[in-house]
């Protein structure tokens, strides 16, 4: 059988111009919109985000599709079970369908799992992935905070899972992304407040969305309970560039990798 191809679009941290022109053509080119929401009655971000660049399309179908914000693996299963029946149904036509994903695809998003059963369920099918520009990218442009620099080393952390070993993944790290918030903030401001890296920590909700809000005194942030967009960002270091550091010879060939 030959499905219609399934794509996973990107649609970015909220902005729409921060769309990129690939997701806008393929957004409007497909003939299926999925877009994922968390509640029958909620809003879709993703529709959100796209609807002021591509607005309605003359035959492009919209579905709708609820993901309960749940771990509870029953509720999750009904979810998708109804999702793939969807989905397939207009594969099977030979379809295009976009599933649009806010931020980028490949992160802590729906569109993974649906990836990952693509082939098992519709044989043979076209899975394209459009990157898009993700929250961990948003979040030090609106604070103006680098990720990483030289040696550095980046974690990124789902801190609805639990922040348990959140002061070993602090030694190790010199910039921890603190994502997935959910109820977990009093539980890491303990921690951060412990290792001495309050000062070093911002809170960020709905970067670069309408709504943005920035706490640089993250202390300030103890009271931030289940904002589905937010997340901390830990910086440690106090970056001269490299210029001002004394560089052994052996890294001095490579410290200009031209990134
Ligand atoms: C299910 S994950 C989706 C991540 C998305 N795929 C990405 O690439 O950014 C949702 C988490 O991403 C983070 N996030 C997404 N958009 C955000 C934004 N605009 N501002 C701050 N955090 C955001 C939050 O930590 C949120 O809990």
């Amino acid at each position: 059988m030959k499905y219609g191809t399934l794509y996973g679009v990107g649609v970015g941290p909220g902005a729409p111009d921060l769309l990129t022109l690939r997701a806008v053509e393929t957004l409007k080119h497909a003939q299926v919109l999925a877009l994922p929401r968390s509640s029958d009655y909620g809003a879709s971000m993703a529709w959100k985000i796209i609807k002021p660049v591509i607005g309605e399309i003359d035959g492009q179908e919209r579905l709708f599709l609820t993901f309960p914000m749940s771990k509870d693996p029953e509720r999750l299963r009904a979810a998708w079970a109804v999702a793939f029946r969807e989905i397939g149904e207009r594969l099977e036509k030979g379809l295009s369908v976009a599933f649009a994903t806010e931020g980028d695809p490949s992160l802590f998003s729906t569109f993974i799992y649906l990836q990952r059963e693509a082939n098992d369920r519709w044989p043979g099918i076209e899975v394209v992935v459009v990157p898009g520009v993700s929250s961990i990218a948003a979040v030090p442009a609106v604070t103006g905070i680098p990720l990483a620099d030289g040696q550095e080393r980046i974690a990124i952390i789902p801190a609805n899972y639990g922040v348990d070993d959140l002061p070993e993944i602090l030694a190790a790290f010199d910039t921890t992304i603190l994502m997935k918030i959910g109820s977990e903030m009093p539980n890491i401001l303990a921690a951060i407040e412990k290792e001495g890296l309050a000062e070093k920590t911002v809170y960020v909700s709905r970067a670069t969305m309408p709504d943005q809000r920035i706490v640089r005194d993250v202390r300030q942030a103890d009271k931030e309970y289940g904002d589905c967009f937010a997340m901390a960002i830990v910086s440690k270091k106090q970056r001269n560039g490299i210029l001002a550091g004394d560089v052994k010879s052996s890294q001095k060939e490579t410290v200009n990798d031209g990134a």
